[in-house]
């Protein structure tokens, strides 16, 4: 196993002793070091028959699905008691950006109803400020895609329509059926300031920038897990 799949196991192990015998509902988030931690679980699903999991993304709630756990649909959470999910930028604020997976709108629902919120990622996830390796990723309404990518570009940022790859010819489309502009800063901004300005823009549904949503986030390294919280 390479160092980042070592780095990403590590951290999901530590998450996964964070579950305790009280939580009964535990949301899952999307991406590939959160899929280490569903193997886990999988590898203990005796443990989690009575459990009720809440998945971020179609692809969780399958790959949830194929060990036999429940899955409760997210239009039917009222309290998430912990909720684990991957970054692609971590900053020393404990922000994030999220989004990678086109997952973020779900992602954001279900860490803002969670009692405890855990990010798992790989230590190539830590900047110094966000957008420094990864574009800000802007879910919007596929009938408002060209108004808001020309208003973006009108107001000067650098910005991409995510199309898909293998499978689906042109414009990624999420499971939350939003279209993704994907926005690439060149220097520092305030990311509470650069919120509000695109979730003031109509057509934007919800943007990748997690600002106040981790209680713990672990780092897995090749041979240990640095663990940050508030
Ligand atoms: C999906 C996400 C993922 O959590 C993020 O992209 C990290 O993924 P990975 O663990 O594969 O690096 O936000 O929308």
């Amino acid at each position: 196993m390479d160092e980042i799949n070592r780095a990403k196991n590590l951290a999901a192990k530590h998450a996964y002793n964070m579950i305790l015998p009280s939580h009964n509902i535990i949301g899952i988030g999307t991406g590939s070091t959160v899929e280490k931690l569903i193997e886990i679980l999988g590898a203990n699903k005796e443990v989690f028959q009575d459990k009720v999991f809440v998945a971020s993304s179609l692809d969780t709630a399958l790959k949830l699905r194929s060990y036999g756990f429940k899955v409760l649909s997210t239009s039917m959470i009222d309290e998430i008691d912990i909720y684990i999910d991957g970054a692609d930028e971590v900053d020393r604020d404990m922000n994030m950006i999220k989004g990678g997976g086109a997952a973020h709108v779900l992602e954001k629902i279900l860490a803002y109803y969670s009692k405890e919120r855990i990010y798992i990622v790989d230590y190539t996830k830590k900047v110094d400020y966000l957008g420094q390796k990864h574009p800000v990723p802007i879910e919007v309404l596929p009938e408002a895609l060209y108004p808001v990518y020309n208003k973006l570009s009108r107001l000067g940022y650098k910005v991409k329509i995510r199309l898909s790859g293998k499978g689906k010819y042109g414009v990624v489309i999420s499971d939350t059926r939003g279209a993704v502009i994907d926005l690439y800063l060149d220097r520092q901004v305030d990311p509470v300031k650069l919120d509000n300005i695109l979730l003031n823009i109509p057509g934007v549904v919800g943007t990748g920038l997690f600002i106040g949503l981790a209680d713990k986030i672990i780092i897995g390294y090749s041979d240990h897990v640095e663990v940050m919280e508030k």
